[in-house]
């Protein structure tokens, strides 16, 4: 694989992407075949967020692929307590691993982490930003379960302002043909405007909804998400979103037989229990996906990577900082502004895709 970070999922072309779904697939069909495929590969996991799925399929992986794994769940029992820059972190770490997965509660932790790494960097989820080896458990299991990757009416219900699964699993599914995005949501927690924009520069079709009933029938897939508490102001402000959408066996009425449930886990309340034994729920066999997904992902990653040594010269904007309070640029300082152009007096935070007027 050409592809040497996966800060997004769209950071693979097309046909990476349809390698690391067919190698999932041929992992999961004949695991024996792949025991020893990363031996003496170590992966290190530094997840600075709780993480029960990320982390330990990530881990599991990389031992199933007959590796070994080192890293922390808790910053606290780290020299991060300690005041420990992102930059030396992973630095020091990269010297002792050969590939690293890593989340963060600030958005845009990943791509600064990479900027500095001299081995491959997994974003395992960067705040409210992005979540790519979530969507490659979606995309994944969407290709099994449903037969194909293209031609699908996709309905997204819950957080999808906070929701990273959300954002990224909408960028990935715009680059296949004809398929169409229910977005079921309050306003408050409609996707960002840059998501948006997204889907209307790929030709892809979307409609924004506040109804999960009415939305139901047109749905192929239907992506459940829970509501983001940790990233509220207060909760009060969570108390307000939480329990708008519940999806039970009665709104599955209206749902087409053939349609597929998903969702990233952890389920807070937003499925009832019953709707487990539905055949057509597929989220806890999309975690097992996942594994494969990952184990698929590292493989390909690992086999050509070379480590470099040399921090890459990074360009800097002598103006501006990035505006958003959740950017990685704001809690370390050292960090370069990088904007990509987005024309008029708009600048687009390269870390985080927040958007700042010059
Ligand atoms: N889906 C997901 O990211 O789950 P965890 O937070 O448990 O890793």
């Amino acid at each position: 694989m050409k592809t040497k970070n996966v800060i997004d999922l769209t950071d693979l072309s097309h046909e990476e992407l349809m390698d690391v779904i067919n190698l999932a697939n041929e992992i999961k069909a004949r695991p024996q075949d792949y025991g020893d495929a990363c031996k003496g590969k170590i992966l290190a996991t530094l997840f600075y967020e709780p993480s029960t799925r990320t982390q330990m399929s990530f881990q599991t992986a990389m031992l199933r692929l007959g590796g070994t794994i080192i890293g922390f769940d808790n910053p606290q029992n780290s020299s991060v307590a300690k005041g420990e820059s992102l930059k030396d972190t992973v630095t020091v770490i990269g010297g002792y691993a050969d590939i690293i997965a890593m989340r963060h509660p600030c958005e845009g932790t990943a791509a600064a982490a990479a900027m500095y790494s001299p081995v491959p960097i997994i974003n395992g989820g960067d705040g409210g930003h992005l979540h790519p080896t979530q969507t490659l458990t979606d995309v994944v299991t969407l290709y099994n379960e449903m037969g194909r990757l293209d031609n699908l009416c996709i309905g997204l219900c819950g957080d999808l302002k906070n929701g990273r699964t959300v954002h990224s699993l909408i960028k990935t599914m715009v680059t296949f043909k004809n398929n169409k995005f229910i977005l079921i949501s309050t306003p408050e927690l409609s996707v960002p405007r840059y998501i948006k924009d997204t889907i209307n520069a790929s030709g892809c079709n979307y409609e924004e909804v506040t109804s999960l009933t009415e939305a139901m029938p047109e749905l192929d897939v239907l992506y459940m998400t829970r509501i983001q508490r940790e990233r509220f102001a207060s909760e009060e402000e969570y108390k307000k979103q939480n329990g708008v959408f519940v999806l039970d066996k009665q709104k599955l009425k209206t749902a087409k037989k053939s349609m597929r449930i998903l969702h990233p886990l952890p389920r807070v309340d937003e499925i009832d229990i019953e709707v487990d034994y539905d055949e057509r729920a597929k989220y806890f066999i999309q975690t097992v996906y996942g594994m494969y997904g990952r184990m698929a992902l590292m493989l390909s990653m690992l086999e050509n990577s070379k480590k470099e040594v040399a921090p890459r010269v990074m360009p800097t904007h002598p103006l501006n900082r990035c505006s958003n309070p959740r950017c990685i640029t704001q809690t370390e300082k050292y960090l370069p502004a990088i904007f990509k152009e987005a024309g008029g007096d708009m600048l687009i935070c390269k870390y985080c895709d927040g958007r700042t007027l010059i």
